[in-house]
């Protein structure tokens, strides 16, 4: 298995261009099972979870055609087309690979009329149930039973009808399934504590450009008008904010100076503030957002929360450039209830972090040293890799796959600021 090889220490300097966001990625590939008509996404990610869900896409009947790839660029263009769905079951080896497959749900049973697809079960960051989707598509009229390990989703014989969704908790993965089901729907969809990421806006902007009526795009409260059929269109990608504001703390933790090209001041405002917080100069630029190490890490206090509070993506990355910082931080995971697995790992490269229930204390300590590492997550595995570039001496990254699911290019982009990276095979 491959790793990453990191020697830390050197200062990051220069543009780093930010690639097609992973998350919306994740739910406009499902938005082609819609229409009869192709779909084509540009600014797509080249990233192992991108691929995977392609290949769910094809077992579903879609095909998928992948154009303007070029190497070395972050663009990429694919066109789905869904004119018949040869299957509506996503099975179980490619749904344990791939949580995100549970997004082909609400599509396949608004235009199918039925959906089988295997229960994704818990992960590394918690149990990670399904049941406001299924919540959800019910209010729609769907019948839900849950079998061997599947979940089986039917429409009455008219189709799935308008409803009033009202979510007890804010979810990205069920507001997007309930939003993609309900442009299909017969009548209004009302979606309460609707969730509000970027990557919900981005969806809505696909589904309309295919002919999908949505008010409150961007608000709690999303009103679908819905329609008997879709279009095809090509929409572009939204650019991705957590690899952005990764990238940014690779700035803050290599006292560097880095424009990250294309992110979008307006999806990262949380992010951008606790740069600001721990001592960052961040500039908004005709290109980009400029993030600079201006003196010593700042220690700070930062709660997750659904957007538009701090993202739960960002907080592994944050707590290890905290982990220089000049003083104590304190840490609160208000999303996931088991998302410090990278704190054992940043303690073996010196790190001076204590776990009380969601909370974690971070001393801010004068060096990290390097270490062989491995994370059971992306973002973990992420903030591996940031205390790797800030260590003295080399730090081995395992389990390189969980990076490569979200972080185009990651070595390329580094090596090109100035880090020394290298991925190696083995171990
Ligand atoms: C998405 C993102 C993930 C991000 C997360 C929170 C994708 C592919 N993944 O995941 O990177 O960390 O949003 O911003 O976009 N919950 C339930 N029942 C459900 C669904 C969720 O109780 O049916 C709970 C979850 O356990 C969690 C919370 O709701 O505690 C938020 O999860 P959710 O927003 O649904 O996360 P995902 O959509 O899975």
């Amino acid at each position: 298995m491959d790793r990453i090889i990191i020697r830390g220490g050197r200062r990051l300097e220069g543009r780093v261009p930010v690639s097609g966001a992973k998350n919306a990625a994740l739910t406009l590939l499902p938005c082609a099972l819609l229409t009869d008509q192709p779909l084509t996404l540009t600014n797509l990610p080249r990233l192992a979870d991108v691929e995977g869900f392609g290949h769910l896409m094809n077992e579903l009947g879609v095909s998928t055609t992948i154009a303007g790839l070029r190497s070395g660029s972050n663009l990429r263009a694919m066109t789905l087309d869904a004119n018949t769905i040869g299957s509506t079951t996503a099975p179980y080896e490619i749904v344990r690979r791939m949580r995100a497959s549970i997004l082909v749900l609400g599509p396949l049973v608004a235009r199918a009329g039925e959906a089988t697809v295997s229960l994704p079960g818990g992960c590394a960051i918690g149990n990670r149930p399904i049941d406001l989707h299924l919540k959800a598509l019910e209010a729609l009229g769907a019948e839900i039973e849950l079998a061997a390990g599947y979940v089986r989703a039917k429409a009455p014989s008219g189709g799935l009808t308008g409803g009033h969704i009202i979510f007890p908790i804010v979810s990205v993965g069920a507001t997007e399934n309930a939003l993609m089901a309900a442009t299909l729907a017969r009548g209004e969809t009302v979606i309460e504590n609707a969730a509000r990421e970027p990557e919900i806006a981005d969806l809505c902007r696909c589904l309309v450009a295919m002919g999908a009526e949505i008010e409150g795009i961007g608000t709690e409260r999303l009103v679908v008008q819905g329609k008997s059929a879709l279009h095809g269109a090509e929409h572009r990608v939204m650019p991705d904010r957590i690899e952005a504001g990764s990238y940014a703390c690779a700035a803050g933790i290599t006292g560097g100076d880095l424009l990250l090209e294309g992110a979008r001041a307006d999806d990262m405002h949380a992010i951008l503030v606790s740069l600001t917080d721990a001592g960052l100069s961040v500039t908004e630029e005709a290109d980009g957002i400029r993030v600079k190490a201006d003196g010593p890490l700042r220690p700070m206090t930062l709660s997750t929360a659904p957007f538009p509070a701090f993202p739960t993506d960002m907080q592994a990355q944050f707590m290890a450039m905290l982990t220089l910082a000049q003083g104590t931080s304190v840490l609160t995971e208000t999303i996931f209830e088991n998302r410090y697995m990278h704190v054992p790992e940043l303690a073996r490269m010196g790190a001076d972090i204590q776990v009380h229930g969601r909370t974690a204390i971070v001393k801010g300590v004068d060096r990290l040293l390097g270490a062989p590492v491995m994370a059971t997550d992306l973002r973990a595995s992420m903030s591996l890799v940031l205390a790797g570039l800030a260590a003295e001496g080399e730090t081995q990254v395992h389990r390189v796959y969980h990076l490569d699911r979200g972080y185009e290019l990651l070595e390329d982009k580094l090596s090109a600021v100035g880090a020394d990276i290298e991925r190696a095979g083995g171990g």
